[in-house]
């Protein structure tokens, strides 16, 4: 007898099969039982007749527990209409005994829900959203080897910080030693790409940020890449490039789990046939200003609604760019612009659907002395970011780089509410355990 996984079970219409499985919802009515199971990899039904069953396994089918385990033998069968598989039952064995699973079949809240976290999981959301969330991570990789890019791993212990200083998670590093955990790998990416051209990482970062929005994590997973000898302009191209890939791959590789979770992927597919659009942050706040009538504070980062209506405004990603100097980070290139304020080049791409910010890039100040004086002006210590600062002494080149968090991008492409449902074990301000 063949012992399939359920992903597989349509190539064996007809056959007798045994899968093993978790029994996550039944039902009955007296002479059947219907086994809603699951084994990871899918989900289907097992029909249970209590006249072609021995009296124990009728029993089993009657009393076994939610989220018990259990081996079931039997017989593909197909809906004569759909294409929805299901197994007639032969024979069943318990394998692990389950007793008043905590979540049941009534609904429970987020803070029940995430509590219970490690058994959460199973829940049919979090499958296929951690589903979707593999096949993005593998998307990226796939697609920064075919781009020539080098995977570079950065450190998680840093002594200096890459981004705003506040944010930072510090623990005591031996004797005396203050180290930080890391908040992206960029500043290490640069002095890699000096030696490998086009590199990027992939690993976890910590912000000790005190939002409590539905986009911010105090753990996440980002992916920094850096490019030497691109500008801005060649960077965005390469963002541009790079989100279609992802959501082309989710739209082809995860289609059973957005349908699962009843995303409309209307914007999605209109995404990957649209320019993305560029619009200057001036511009932006200027639209928001005169279309929505929003009050907005020029030098100002966007704020939450701010992007939300941008996002809204195009229905596909935007890059909104030149954002000002004085709310950006020190490592970025400026410029002054014709009303006299200094300007980074850079650009955050923002998604629409509520998405926000999905990725932050810019091209870096290449120039040694200009570098210095910004880290001196920001009050950092040159002691600390002399090493850094070598990039721009031996053979500086122009180059640029970009920032994705990958719980933000799977959490516009899945749908779901808010970004917790898109890593297996969040952690924000509240949520510490399990
Ligand atoms: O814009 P950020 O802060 O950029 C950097 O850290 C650069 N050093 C990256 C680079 O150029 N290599 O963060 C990059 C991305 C954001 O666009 C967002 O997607 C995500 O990281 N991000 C967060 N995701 C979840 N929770 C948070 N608290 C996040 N903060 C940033």
């Amino acid at each position: 007898m063949n012992n399939i996984q359920i992903k597989d079970i349509s190539k064996y219409l007809g056959q007798e099969v045994s899968i093993m499985c978790w029994v996550y919802n039944k039902r009955g009515s007296g002479k059947l039982n219907f086994l809603e199971i699951r084994d990871g990899s899918g989900f289907t039904q097992v029909v249970a007749e209590k006249d072609s069953l021995t009296a124990d396994d009728w029993d089993l089918t009657d009393k076994i527990g939610l989220e018990s385990s259990a081996k079931v033998n039997g017989v593909v069968k197909k809906h004569p209409a759909k294409e929805v598989y299901e197994i007639g039952l032969k024979s069943i064995e318990l394998l692990g005994v389950s007793h008043e699973f905590p979540i049941g079949k009534k609904e429970h809240g987020p803070d029940f829900l995430f509590e219970n976290r490690d058994l959460y999981l199973r829940s049919k959301t979090p499958w296929a959203v951690l589903r979707i969330r593999d096949q993005v991570f593998r998307s990226i990789t796939q697609f920064f080897f075919e781009e020539g890019f080098v995977r570079f791993d950065t450190p998680i212990l840093q002594p200096t910080s890459c981004e705003d200083t506040t944010q930072l998670f510090s623990l005591k590093y031996y004797e005396e030693a203050i180290m930080y955990l890391t908040q992206s790998g960029q500043l290490y990416l640069e002095a890699g790409i000096a030696s490998l051209g086009k590199a990027y990482d992939f690993g976890p970062v910590f912000r000790a940020e005190k939002s409590k929005t539905r986009n911010h994590l105090s753990e996440f997973w980002m992916m920094d890449a850096e490019m030497a000898f691109f500008d801005q302009k060649a960077s965005e191209d390469l963002q541009e490039k790079l989100v279609k890939r992802i959501i082309n791959d989710v739209l082809t590789g995860c289609s059973k789990e957005l349908e699962l979770l009843q995303r409309n992927t209307e914007i999605l597919k209109k995404t990957v046939e649209s320019d993305f659009i560029r619009i200057k942050h001036f511009d932006a706040k200027k639209l928001v200003e005169e279309k929505y009538n929003l009050k907005v504070e020029y030098e100002d980062d966007m704020t939450t609604e701010e992007e939300i209506i941008i996002g809204n405004h195009f229905n596909i990603p935007v890059f909104i760019e030149d954002y000002p100097m004085a709310v950006k980070s020190f490592y970025m290139k400026s410029y002054t612009d014709s009303r006299n304020m200094l300007r980074a080049i850079n650009a955050d791409l923002i998604a629409p659907e509520e998405a926000r910010e999905i990725i932050g890039g810019s091209q870096r100040e290449e120039n040694y002395a200009k570098l210095k004086s910004e880290v001196v002006k920001r009050n950092y210590s040159l002691e600390d970011y002399n090493w850094y600062l070598d990039t721009r002494k031996y053979g500086t080149v122009i180059h640029s780089g970009f920032g994705l968090g990958l719980e933000r991008i799977v959490r516009w492409l899945s749908g779901v509410h808010h970004i917790r449902e898109t890593i297996p074990f969040p952690r924000t301000t509240v949520l510490k355990k399990p």
